[in-house]
Order: structure tokens, then sequence, then C-alpha cells
């Protein structure tokens, strides 16, 4: 008997034994194959989602995009390019939206590009969005939307970025080209002209809390016309002569502009106590929310069109961030402006904007003491005392 066992246990033995080798054996092999023999060989079955190519053609969502509201039309809005580094920015900015706050709002996106989109960068950007969330591409923007102005002399916009080539992205044709695209011509897009707000995003950006409110619906019940979450200095040496032509607009247009003695105008934001020159404060656009009746406005599409003639996008380096801020301040009062203290919002790992009230902040991946608007680079304190009133900044809790 204690044979019979012993050999039944040492048959057993072997059986775990052999079937532990062939395990071990798939594991070794399993690993040393390279994956992409493993994906090519996936290839032939051309509707299987992992491989590169078989994408089926994208098909833009049917016009007007789905929108969750009867009252009002609204989209997130971004311009992209359309290599994989952005693609990934984007698909990340896209998770961070639906997760923290579109989730429960279901509005659809609108995305520009000057270069052609693939049909993968497209499905695998819409896949980060719920099925009933339209995605539309508007990509190939042509030189009317993407380009020089009829006005520029390419000389001399040749010869601004040979000069400039020590300025971040100085050199760059690219970034001029879309800054005169956002700063003004996206306005005049069909794609928009349905919508009467957009928050415009950016690839790469982070939106760290929940946010536990629609932007939209506040934006439009508390009849804000703008809003931002991170205000700071632009670079002098990519606007020297900006602020004199703003001047010469606003004593060419005292018709219609802001008085700079109306104590609710933004003037003061932008004036330096001392010089009284432009203290070059400006509202980042990469986060903004915007009531298009603005933008798209006769007002501002005409200041757009003046600082188009005057070329300092392309014989400097105008950024649309301060062009829309002076166009902002030109027709704007301060209290059409919207600070997002209540929205959790990061750019490139260091410009923070954390909320200070400790309800919100403890579901943030940020630290309320970790703000930027304590920074010195930061405008924000400038914007919270302009227009005569008092404000301080909410206080740091940790
Ligand atoms: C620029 O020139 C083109 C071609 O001559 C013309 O079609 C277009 O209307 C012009 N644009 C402006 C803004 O004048
Ligand atoms: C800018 O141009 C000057 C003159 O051509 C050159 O000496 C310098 O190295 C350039 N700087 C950069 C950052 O390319």
């Amino acid at each position: 008997m204690a044979s019979i066992q012993s050999f039944k246990r040492r048959t057993i033995l072997r059986i775990v034994g052999f079937l532990s080798f062939l395990l071990l054996c798939s594991f070794v092999i399993w690993t040393y194959i390279p994956l992409e023999r493993v994906a090519s060989s996936l290839g032939k079955n051309k509707h299987h989602p992992l491989v590169v190519n078989s994408w089926p053609p994208y098909e833009n969502p049917q016009q007007p995009l789905r929108q969750p509201h009867d009252n009002f039309n609204a989209a997130y809005v971004t311009f992209i390019k359309g290599d994989s580094a952005s693609l990934a920015g984007l698909r990340m900015t896209m998770r961070q939206i639906e997760f923290s706050v579109n989730k429960e709002h279901h509005y659809p996106y609108i995305i520009f590009s000057n270069e052609e989109l693939s049909d993968e960068f497209k499905h695998l950007a819409n896949v980060m969005t719920p099925d009933d969330i339209d995605v539309a591409f508007y990509d190939k923007l042509d030189s009317e939307y993407y380009g020089y102005a009829n006005s520029t002399d390419q000389k001399e916009a040749e010869a601004a970025r040979i000069r400039m080539n020590e300025t971040l992205f100085g050199d760059s044709e690219d970034y001029r080209f879309s800054s005169r695209f956002m700063a003004g011509l996206m306005f005049r897009h069909p794609a928009l002209k349905d919508l009467d707000y957009i928050w415009r995003f950016e690839g790469g950006t982070e939106y760290i809390c929940p946010v536990n409110f629609d932007p939209f619906a506040f934006m439009k019940n508390a009849g804000k016309k703008v809003s931002f979450s991170i205000a700071l200095y632009e670079y002098e040496e990519t606007i020297p002569s900006l602020f004199s032509n703003i001047m010469k607009f606003a004593s060419e247009n005292s018709d219609i502009v802001q008085s700079t003695d109306n104590p609710k105008s933004l003037w003061d934001f932008v004036i330096d106590d001392n010089s009284q020159g432009f203290n070059k404060c400006h509202f980042w656009n990469n986060f903004q929310i915007a009531d298009l009746n603005f933008f798209r406005g006769e007002l501002y599409q005409r200041y757009f069109d003046f600082i188009d003639n005057s070329n300092g996008i392309f014989y400097e380096r105008w950024g649309d961030p301060v062009i829309q801020t002076l166009g902002m301040i030109l027709f704007l009062e301060k209290s059409d402006i919207q600070f997002w203290e209540n929205i959790g919002y990061r750019v490139a790992d260091y410009f923070t904007h954390c909320p200070s009230n400790k309800m919100l902040y403890k579901h943030c991946s940020c630290r309320p003491s970790q703000n930027f608007d304590y920074d010195g680079y930061s405008c924000l304190r400038k914007f919270l005392s302009s227009g005569n009133e008092v404000f301080s900044l909410p206080q740091s809790p940790l």
C-alpha cells in the first residue's frame, strides 16, 4: 500500500513538474517574441483594432453637433498638430475634461489643425469620449485661416524671424500662423457658427479637480463674456510696438472703446502704476471659456482687423493671448470677466491654479500652497485689485 501511494505521489509530482516546465517555456517564448511580429501577424486581420492603418475613414458627425441643452450651444475647442506627441497630449487632456467635468454634461468637441490628421488620430481622440458625444475635426486649414495676411510683406516677416531667433518661438512661422488663427480668424470659421460658447483647451494641459457645476451654464447665467485661470507677464521683446498701436486704435475709436477714466473698465489691469505704460499683464487663454458673441462681434473683429493690418504678429511676435487680452480691455468691463477660483488647472507641471477651498482641493491632485497665483510672475493680484475694488488673494491653507 505504502509503495503504491508513493508511486502515485511521484507520478503526480512528475505531472506537476512537466506542466510547470511547459508554463515556463511558454512564458519565455512569449517574452522573447518581438511585439512587432505579433502586431504584424495581427495585421493580416484588417479589422483588428490594435493594428495601425486598420482604422476606417473617420466620418465627422452631422451638423449641427449634438447639444445637451436647448437654450445655448457650446463646445470644447482646440487647435492641434498631427504628430504622436500632440495626440498623446490631446488624449490625456480630453480624458481629464471628461472625467472632471464633461461626464455630467456631454458637450461636443471641435478640433482644428493646419495639418492632415490621420484616421487613427481622429479615432483615438474620439474614443476618449462616450458614444453620445460628437467630436468634429477641421484639419488642413487653408491659407485663409492659417497663413499670412494679404498686407504682409513676407520678406519683412522672414527678417523678423531671423532677428528674433533668441526669443521663445521668435524664429517660428508656425507659431505666428496659429497665433493669428486663434486671436481672431478662428471666430470666423463656419465650424463655430452655431455655437454661443466655447471652452478653449490645449492638449497636454491638466484639469486637476472635479468640477461640480457646469461652467458654460455659469457663464450664461452670470452674463460673463470671457474667463481665465492664469494671468501673467508677456516677454517685452515679442511686443515692442503693440501697446502704442493699441493706444492709437483707442484714440481713433474713442466712441466705441472703454474710457481709461471708467473705474469699471479693465485698464487698471494692464497699466503700470508707476510708468503708466503697459505692464505686459495678460490673461492666458489655453484654458478660456468665452461668449462667442464677443469674439465674433463687430467690435472685436474690427479690432482684430486693425491688429492684422498692422502686421505685428509677423514683424514682431504678438501672441494670441496678449492680443485677445487687449481687445478685452478695449471693449469689456471687469465684471464681464470670470476668474475660475474653483477650477483646478495646470500647465507644463508648473503653472498651477489650485482651489483654496478645502472641500474642493481635497479631491484635487494639487496643493493650494503650490499656486502660481502667489508667484511674482502672476498678474492675478493686479486683476483682483483692479477697478478700484479691494480684493485679496485667498490665503493658502497649507
Ligand atoms: C486677400 O486676397 C484674396 C485674393 O486676392 C482675396 O480673395 C481675399 O478676399 C483677401 N482678403 C482680405 C481679408 O482682404
Ligand atoms: C541667432 O542668430 C545669430 C546670428 O546669426 C547666431 O549667432 C546665434 O547663434 C543664433 N541663436 C540661436 C539660438 O540660434
